[in-house]
């Protein structure tokens, strides 16, 4: 069977203990962090930025899967990367500069992600093939944490397995276990679950139902 990876959101996390919450991912199973950066302007909400990444890098060893939710992501990459992410993911609405951007990752030592919201179709990634290491797709309007999963996006990790299929699928929004079962059977790689996780009362529990889809 398929490693399925849990990259939790820490979207929901308490912000005033973060480095207990990180650290309670890592003794709990999760595979990666999944740090969700929102800049206000694409998309309605503001999160946090490249100090909070470098402090995160320190208290935990898990690799930090950030999730670029801004303009003109390429004009951050490098110091994304310099504060210690891992894996940096953007959006193929934010930019006129894909190839570039995805290029400047990979220049930077680190694994590029491509994502694409609920209404962008998974042809936009095509021309984009071999430049990235993950797509990303979105199964809410990104911006917030707790919102409920949107069915469309079942078929279309499908179809994304389908086109890059040596390539790692991430999924991202209203995943519980239930949706966790759909996408997975779907093909989904990457789990990103908020809420489902930091609302439970046994975090690692949550992971290894969210990981096995029951
Ligand atoms: C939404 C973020 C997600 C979100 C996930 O824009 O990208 O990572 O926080 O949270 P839940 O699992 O609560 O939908
Ligand atoms: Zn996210």
């Amino acid at each position: 069977m398929k490693k399925i990876f849990v990259s939790p959101s820490i979207l929901t996390a308490d912000f005033a203990r973060l480095e207990q919450e990180c650290k309670s991912l890592e003794k709990s199973g999760a595979d990666w962090i999944h740090c969700d950066v929102m800049d206000g302007s694409f998309v309605p909400n503001l999160t946090f930025g490249m100090p909070v990444i470098k402090s995160i890098r320190r208290c935990v060893v898990l690799p930090l899967d950030v999730h670029l939710m801004i303009d003109k992501p390429e004009r951050y990459v490098k110091q994304f990367a310099e504060a210690g992410a891992d894996l940096i993911t953007f959006h193929i609405e934010a930019t006129d500069k894909v190839s570039e951007a995805l290029r400047l990752i990979h220049s930077c030592g680190k694994k590029a992600g491509l994502s694409i919201k609920p209404n962008t179709p998974v042809g936009a990634l095509t021309p984009y093939r071999g430049l990235f290491d993950m797509v990303l797709i979105m199964s809410v309007e990104p911006g917030f944490g707790g919102q409920e999963f949107i069915p469309s996006a079942t078929d279309k990790i499908r179809r994304a397995k389908q086109l890059f299929p040596d390539t790692l699928v991430e999924v991202d929004g209203g995943i519980n276990v239930e949706t966790a079962k759909q996408v997975i059977e779907a093909g989904a790689d990457v789990i990103v679950a908020g809420s489902a996780i930091f609302g439970a009362a046994d975090r690692a529990a949550a992971i290894t139902h969210i990981r096995k889809g029951k």
